[in-house]
């Protein structure tokens, strides 16, 4: 299992224990974090599972996709962490990965 680490709007921390080949976002609907929309189901055209990498672990997850750039830009989301967890596919690599959701899905 790998430890994610979702941090809310008001501070407050859920780990999650997430299952590799999955992606991030299937792993936080399945850990109940309530910020992760994820309306569109994984396909890139919601944008409202964003989360905000933390600057240590952006290295590991990667820069934004080709897919998900559209979405992000019309999100008008100008952090420098962002991306859209339904494209990030879960590996042991990410083990104590730690992510901060967006207050507009808080
Ligand atoms: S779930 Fe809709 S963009 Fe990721």
């Amino acid at each position: 299992m790998v430890a994610v680490t979702f941090i809310a709007v008001d501070g407050r921390e859920t780990r999650i224990e997430a299952t590799a080949g999955l992606s991030l976002m299937e792993n936080a609907v399945a850990g109940g974090i309530a910020a992760i929309e994820a309306v569109c189901g994984g396909n890139a055209y919601c944008g409202t599972c964003r989360v905000y990498v933390v600057p240590e672990w952006r290295s590991v997850t990667g820069n934004i996709t080709e897919i998900e750039e559209p979405m992000i830009e019309a999100s008008g989301d100008d952090d420098p962490g962002v991306r859209l967890s339904c494209q990030i596919v879960v590996t042991p690599e990410l083990d104590g990965l730690v992510v901060r959701t967006p207050a507009s899905q808080g």
